[in-house]
């Protein structure tokens, strides 16, 4: 069901501080900050040749990354992002056996369709599936 991986997730307390850290520090290619209201996060892209990482920053009020980052102060992984063929059918399947979705697919930071599936289901850990 699962194909590449398409991004792992971090969640930062400093925005520019991690983007010194990837594109100074690491010489990654970084990308300028983008908003995405609807997801309630500053997104900046870390292009890698065999993935992207991407860094997550609170936008607004009621974002999940600051709830998150209230957990965990100095930040950390927050989810990890694997491409399907079809999002519909990988999400009917995981729900056939049991695996808990977090809310419907939406429209991603990528202009895709994604989806969530509860960490618990996955061994403490996020995934976002994107279909691509
Ligand atoms: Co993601």
């Amino acid at each position: 069901m699962i194909g590449r991986l398409n991004h792992v997730a971090i969640a930062v307390p400093d925005l520019e501080r991690a983007i010194a850290t990837y594109r100074d520090m690491l010489g990654a290619s970084v990308s300028a900050p983008q908003d995405e209201p609807e997801h309630g996060v500053t997104v900046v892209f870390v292009d890698l040749p065999n993935t992207k990482i991407e860094l997550l920053f609170p936008l607004g009020d009621n974002s999940v990354i600051t709830t998150f980052l209230e957990k965990n102060p100095n930040g950390g992984m927050h989810h990890i992002c694997y491409e399907v063929d079809d999002i519909a059918t990988a999400r009917d399947q995981l729900i056939e056996q049991g695996a808990r979705v977090l809310g419907p697919v939406k429209i991603g930071a990528h202009g895709k369709p994604v989806v969530f599936l509860h960490p618990k289901d996955f061994d403490g850990c996020l995934i976002e599936l994107e279909q691509v």
